[in-house]
């Protein structure tokens, strides 16, 4: 087991993803995980799915458009377990798919307000945390969306590429304090995001991944890396899991 005794924060806990790190991380041993989303109901779900022994699970509903609820989370976990080791800013959404011409004002507040404001809000309050601490990982949910071009997405490619870079220059600002911050970059792999995305859409983005859509345990791998002691020298990376991608 490759996380014994750590803690970690889940935002986006009750998605796709966000479940299958919850249970992964507790199969590698955490001792203590707060999950988080703005879907009570879900996240009930997603907290009652978690089979760990050893792995104390609490769950706070928050939006993490607002830091407020965000400070909130991160503090649950730090009154909880006594620390905080490894903060996941995961909470996502796609929003409507369109070209630019046609996204309003809007769409692109609410994508930027979730996607990077989101992954902002955890960097900043896990920071005040893991700083006092003289350590932690922060590991932001980016996507290959911010590498490279997605058309009809554009709010949701320039709300991750901020994330990647957000996630750069918080890598080399917080070295001193040996908070490392990464972000992990997935390819396509079919979740509740793409909801409203047909079959053809989602054929025409299995054409560019040469190994296919993944599926979220698929990416997982990489945010237990990442956490773990065993990436003690990796910070400011931009790790993507996404069946050759971004090769091509
Ligand atoms: N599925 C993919 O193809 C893909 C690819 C690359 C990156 N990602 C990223 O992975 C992450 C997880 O997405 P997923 O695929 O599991 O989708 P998902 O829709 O299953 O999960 C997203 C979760 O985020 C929650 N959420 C949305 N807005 C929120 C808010 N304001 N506050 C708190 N929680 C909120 C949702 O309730 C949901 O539970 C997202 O950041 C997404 O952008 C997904």
């Amino acid at each position: 087991m490759r996380l014994t005794g750590k803690t970690a924060v889940i935002t986006g806990a009750a998605g796709d993803l966000g479940r299958a790190l919850a249970q992964r991380f507790a199969a590698e041993g955490v001792a203590g995980l707060v999950l988080s989303d703005r879907d009570p109901a879900a996240l009930d779900a997603a907290a009652d799915a978690v089979e760990g022994a050893g792995t104390k699970v609490s769950t706070l509903v928050a939006d993490v458009s607002d830091r407020a609820a965000v400070d909130a989370v991160v503090d649950l976990a730090a009154e909880t377990h006594g620390r905080l080791d490894v903060m996941i800013n995961n909470a996502g959404v796609l929003g409507p798919t369109a070209r630019i011409h046609r996204q309003t004002a809007t769409n692109w507040r609410r994508v930027l307000d979730v996607n990077f404001f989101g992954a902002l809000h955890g960097v900043e309050s896990a920071l005040r945390v893991m700083r006092p601490q003289r350590g932690g990982v922060i590991i932001n949910t980016a996507s290959i969306a911010g590498l490279t071009s997605w058309a009809f997405a554009a709010p949701y490619g320039v709300s991750k590429a901020a994330v990647i870079q957000l996630t750069k220059v918080a890598a080399v600002e917080y070295a001193e304090d040996k908070v490392r911050v990464n972000c992990v970059c997935p390819g396509v792999f079919p979740s509740a995001i793409h909801a409203e995305n047909g079959a053809e859409a989602m054929a025409l983005m299995a054409q560019r991944h040469p190994l296919g859509l993944g599926n979220a345990l698929d990416v997982t791998g990489a945010f237990v890396y990442l956490a773990a002691d065993e990436s003690r020298w990796t910070t400011g990376a931009v790790l993507t899991v996404d069946g050759g991608c971004t090769a091509l």
